[in-house]
C-alpha cells in the first residue's frame, strides 16, 4: 500500500469515526432522560423559578407547590416555557445582569418538556425538595409596621379608570429608615397598580399661607401646566407643545411647565406595585428615608374589568434597618410629559433624559408604558463620552411591570446622562390597541400612553464625607 493510501484510508476511517461519535452523541440527547419525575426533578425548578407567584394568594393561576395542583396544568406548563414567556421576563439577556432574572435555563426547559411528554409522573414523594417558605401574604417576610388604606374603597362594576388618593399618616415620631418595602393590592381584580409617595411634614420655617393665597397659587398652577384633571386622571393638554425626543430639551423632558427649562423636582417615592414587580429588598447598609411626622400617600388606579362591585384596601409593609444606613436610596422616575404619537404610527420613537448631579449607584430600572408600548432601551452615556446600554426590553409587555435589580450596583459618575428610549406602536397591528385612530399623549389612564422608566439610586448617606472619597 502506498503511503498516501494509507493516509487517506486514515482519514477516511477518522472522519467515519467521527460521525458515528456524533450520531451517538445526538441519539443520547435526544433520547429523553429516564424516569423524570416531579418529586426528584422538576419541583427544585418549580420552587425556585415559579411559586414566586405560583402559589395560593398570589397572582398567577395554580400552585406549583403540589404535584396534585401542577399536574392538571403540564400541557400548558410545557407550552409555556418552551415559548419563554414564563416565568415571565423581558430583558435581552446580551445586556446587563439582573439578581431577579427569571429565566429557565435550556437544562431546566428540557427537564420540563421530558417529564411532560413522560407522563407528568409524580415519583416517590421522599424525593421532594423542602418546600420553600414565604410568610402568609408578604414577599419580605414578616413586617415590622404595615400601613393600610384607612377604609375599604368601593370600586363600581363598570366606567372609565380611577386613580384614587389616600393619606395614611405613619405617625413617625424620628426619621426611620427601611431596609424592605412591599406595598400589597387588596383586591387584584380591580387593583392596576400602587404607587406609594412620602410626603414629609412641611418644615417649620415654612410660611403659612392664606386660603386665598393658597387658591391664588393653585390656579396660577393650573394654568402654567401643560397637564389637566379629566375626573380622576391627569392627562397632558391636547394642544400643549409636542417634543418627542425629550432630550432636546433642558429638563430631559420631564416637567410639567410650558416651561421646558425646569425639571420636576425628584419625587419622593416610597415604592411601586403591578403585576411581576418584585418587592423592594435593600443590600446590607442601604435603606430608603422616611422623615419624622410623613405621610403615606397611596396613589391607586382602579380598572374597572371585574364586571361587578368591589372593595379593595391595599396596603404597605416596611421592615426598618437595624442600624443608619451607609447609603441612602432614590426612586427617579425618567418621563417624557411632553409625548406625541400619531394616529397609525407603527414604531413611533419617543426618548427622555435626566442627568446624575452627584456620583451614584444604580440598582434597579423599572419601565413602564401602556398598551401601546412596544419596546424600551436604557443607555448611560458617560461624562467622558463612553456609551453603554444597560437594559433592553426588545418586546415590552405591559402586563408585566418588571423592575430590572442589578446584581451588581453601578456606579455612574456625576454628570452621566441616563438616555430612556421607547418605541410605540399605535396601529391597528397592535392587539392591545385601544384606539389606532388617535393622536395619543401623556396621561394616567391606559388609553392614554407614558415614557418612563423608574430608576433607583444609592448616594452616600453622608455626602460631606462622600466629597472627600469621592463615593
Ligand atoms: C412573576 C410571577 C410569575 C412567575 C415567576 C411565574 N408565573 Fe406563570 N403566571 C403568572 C400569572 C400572573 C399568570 C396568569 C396570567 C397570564 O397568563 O399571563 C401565569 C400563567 C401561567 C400559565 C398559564 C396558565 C393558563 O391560564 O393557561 C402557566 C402554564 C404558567 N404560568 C407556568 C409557569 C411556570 C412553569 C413558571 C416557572 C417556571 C411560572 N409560570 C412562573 C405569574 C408568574
Amino acid at each position: 500500500m502506498k503511503p498516501h493510501r494509507i493516509t487517506i484510508i486514515a482519514l477516511a476511517l477518522l472522519v467515519v469515526g467521527f460521525y458515528a461519535l456524533r450520531a451517538t452523541q445526538a441519539s443520547v440527547a435526544k433520547q429523553p432522560p429516564k424516569n423524570v419525575t416531579f418529586s426528584k426533578d422538576v419541583a427544585p425548578i418549580f420552587f425556585k423559578n415559579c411559586a414566586e407567584c405560583h402559589r395560593p394568594g398570589e397572582a398567577a393561576p395554580f400552585s406549583t407547590l403540589s404535584y396534585k395542583d401542577a399536574r392538571p396544568w403540564a400541557k400548558s406548563i410545557r407550552e409555556h416555557v418552551v415559548n419563554r414567556t414564563m416565568p415571565p421576563w423581558h430583558a435581552d439577556p446580551h445586556f446587563g445582569q439582573f439578581k431577579n432574572e427569571r429565566r429557565l435555563s435550556q437544562a431546566d426547559i428540557d427537564t420540563i418538556v421530558a417529564w411532560v411528554e413522560g407522563g407528568a409522573l409524580e415519583g416517590d414523594p421522599k424525593d421532594l425538595p423542602p418546600a420553600p417558605s414565604f410568610v402568609e401574604g408578604w414577599n419580605i417576610g414578616q413586617p415590622d409596621v404595615v400601613f393600610t388604606l384607612p377604609k375599604p374603597y368601593t370600586v363600581e362594576a363598570s366606567g372609565p379608570d380611577e386613580y384614587q388618593y389616600f393619606n395614611v399618616p405613619t405617625n413617625f415620631t424620628e426619621d426611620k429608615y427601611v431596609r424592605a418595602i412591599e406595598a400589597r393590592p387588596g383586591n387584584r381584580k380591580v387593583v392596576h397598580h400602587v404607587i406609594v409617595f412620602i410626603q414629609p411634614p412641611a418644615p417649620a420655617d415654612a410660611p403659612k399661607l392664606s386660603q386665598e393665597e393658597l387658591t391664588r397659587r393653585r390656579t396660577q398652577q393650573a394654568k402654567e401646566s401643560i397637564r389637566y384633571s379629566d375626573g380622576f386622571l391627569r392627562r397632558t393638554k391636547a394642544d400643549a407643545p409636542v417634543h418627542n425626543d425629550g432630550c432636546s430639551l433642558p429638563n430631559g423632558g420631564g416637567g410639567t411647565k410650558f416651561d421646558t427649562s425646569k425639571r420636576d423636582s425628584g419625587s419622593t417615592l416610597l415604592t411601586e406595585w403591578a403585576p411581576g414587580r418584585n418587592p423592594d429588598v435593600m443590600e446590607p447598609g442601604v435603606a430608603k428615608k422616611i422623615p419624622a411626622g410623613s405621610i403615606l400617600t397611596f396613589q391607586v388606579h382602579y380598572n374597572k374589568a371585574a364586571g361587578s362591585v368591589q372593595t379593595d384596601q391595599s396596603s404597605v409593609g416596611l421592615i426598618f434597618a437595624k442600624e443608619p444606613p451607609a447609603r441612602l436610596v432614590t426612586t427617579e422616575s425618567v418621563h417624557n410629559s411632553y409625548m406625541q404619537i400619531p394616529p397609525g404610527a407603527e414604531r413611533h420613537r419617543v426618548n427622555a433624559c435626566w442627568t446624575a448631579q452627584r456620583d451614584i449607584r444604580l440598582i434597579t430600572l423599572m419601565p413602564h408604558m401602556h398598551f401601546r408600548g412596544a419596546a424600551m432601551q436604557i443607555e448611560a452615556v458617560y461624562p467622558d463620552g463612553r456609551k453603554a446600554m444597560l437594559l433592553n426590553v426588545p418586546r415590552y409587555d405591559f402586563a408585566w411591570q418588571t423592575g430590572y435589580m442589578l446584581k451588581q450596583p453601578l456606579t455612574l459618575p456625576k454628570g452621566t446622562t441616563l438616555f430612556v428610549t421607547g418605541w410605540f406602536d399605535n396601529s391597528a397591528r397592535n392587539k392591545f390597541n385601544p384606539d389606532p385612530t388617535k393622536a395619543v399623549r401623556w396621561g394616567d389612564p391606559t388609553y392614554d400612553e407614558m415614557l418612563l422608566c423608574f430608576v433607583d439610586f444609592t448616594t452616600d448617606a453622608k455626602p460631606s464625607v462622600a466629597m472627600s472619597s469621592g463615593q
